[in-house]
């Protein structure tokens, strides 16, 4: 008998044995020692709940609105690299479960599946991501291209202009489009349904970046890539040129200083999500969910902030709500439901994280998601 999955931690453990290894570890790690990236676990487990009854908690709304829009719930799916390599057009599944689901679904610009082909495939408007590269002119198309896609935010992402080392990407000689090494095969051959997926879909290399990334004979590693095309220069007057290209709702990502989110506020964004990258980048960095209030102080309600980084589960989201975020984001989450089983197993990872945000909402005597306040937080913790 298959064993069910409960958690998110199975659905993690069904990607690890079906994602070829340097894929998965992509996903799944972090930068440097990864001190961030437990330490975002760490800090959301210090907090604990205050347990009430007697509220009657039988009518329950998970729904809320996010920049305006309405959601069934208060959870989007964030941006992910590779998307379409822990699973044959991962960002065409993660975009139709996410619709299904009701709530937002955020294509990176370092997807497979390109931005068009993703439209081509569903009908709900997706978010889209951008990294500003060297290349302006390319990164203004990439940002027309979103639009004529009817995108419905640009999110910007501020906390990698430079990449922070991810030591098994260079262990694992981690490049796009794969690279064809014995090792390689060996651990494909072992999963012929991961390989029967990437054959079929529609790409298997950067989507929207054809012509800025070398064919075969060209492999470089992803860092090598990175450090080639992004923009350190990255600032705060190029919010300029970014509005006149993307009039609609503009997204910063990767705040997580009270300072940086006062400048985000002054340039006017619609949403902040405050975010460490996943423990992916700045290694020595406070766990997300340590400096979530010193943000929301500092912006005071003139901007929505989102919040990612760590969760896994709906008890984290709650978490995160009860400190102020409007929404909580999954990375690794998703990636784990998209590796284990498709776009069905993307539907299992956030149907997952309702149940339990609503029980969870149901044993803090909470009726409404959009009304959680830190009063949910026990006291010491
Ligand atoms: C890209 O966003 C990454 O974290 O690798």
């Amino acid at each position: 008998m298959k064993t069910p999955v409960t958690n998110i931690a199975d659905l993690r453990e069904l990607a690890r044995r079906r994602v070829p290894r340097a894929f998965f570890e992509y996903a799944d790690r972090g930068s440097y020692d990864e001190t961030t990236l437990h330490e975002n676990r760490r800090a959301l487990d210090r907090l604990q709940l205050r347990q009430r009854v007697m509220q009657d908690v039988d009518n329950r709304s998970l729904a809320t609105t996010l920049l305006g829009a309405p959601v069934s719930m208060p959870l989007a799916i964030a941006p992910t690299g590779l998307t379409g390599l822990q699973h044959g057009s991962g960002e065409i599944h993660g975009a139709r479960a996410a619709a299904d689901a009701g709530i937002p679904f955020c294509l990176s610009t370092m997807s497979i599946c390109s931005i068009e082909q993703v439209r081509a495939a569903c009908d709900t408007p997706f978010w889209f991501q951008v990294y500003v590269m060297r290349d302006r002119g390319y990164t203004r198309e990439l940002i027309r291209r979103a639009r004529a896609a009817q995108c419905s935010a640009l999110m910007l992402t501020a906390d990698l202009t430079v990449q922070g080392q991810r030591h098994r990407e260079i262990k694992n000689g981690l490049s796009v489009p794969p690279k064809v090494t014995l090792r390689n095969l060996l651990d494909i051959a072992s999963k012929p349904r991961w390989a029967w997926h990437v054959l079929k879909a529609p790409s298997r290399s950067f989507g929207n970046l054809e012509g800025r990334i070398g064919g075969a004979d060209s492999l470089t590693t992803l860092a090598q890539w990175i450090a080639s095309q992004f923009d350190p220069t990255l600032n705060w007057d190029d919010l300029a040129w970014i509005r006149e290209e993307w009039p609609g709702k503009l997204i910063i990502k990767g705040i997580l200083d009270p300072e940086d989110a006062r400048l985000a506020v002054q340039h006017g964004v619609d949403a902040i999500v405050v975010s460490n990258h996943g423990g992916r980048q700045l290694d020595g960095a406070p766990g997300t969910i340590d400096v979530l209030p010193a943000i929301v102080d500092a912006v005071e309600g003139r901007t929505e902030v989102l919040f990612d980084s760590g969760i896994t589960s709906g008890q984290d989201l709650l978490k995160a709500l009860a400190l102020g975020a409007r929404a909580g984001l999954i990375g690794k989450a998703f990636l784990y439901g998209l590796g284990a089983n498709g776009q069905q197993g993307v539907t299992q990872a956030i149907e997952l994280i309702r149940r339990e945000l609503s029980v969870t909402m149901a044993l803090t005597g909470q009726r409404d998601a959009a009304r959680i306040s830190r009063d949910v937080i026990w006291r010491g913790s």
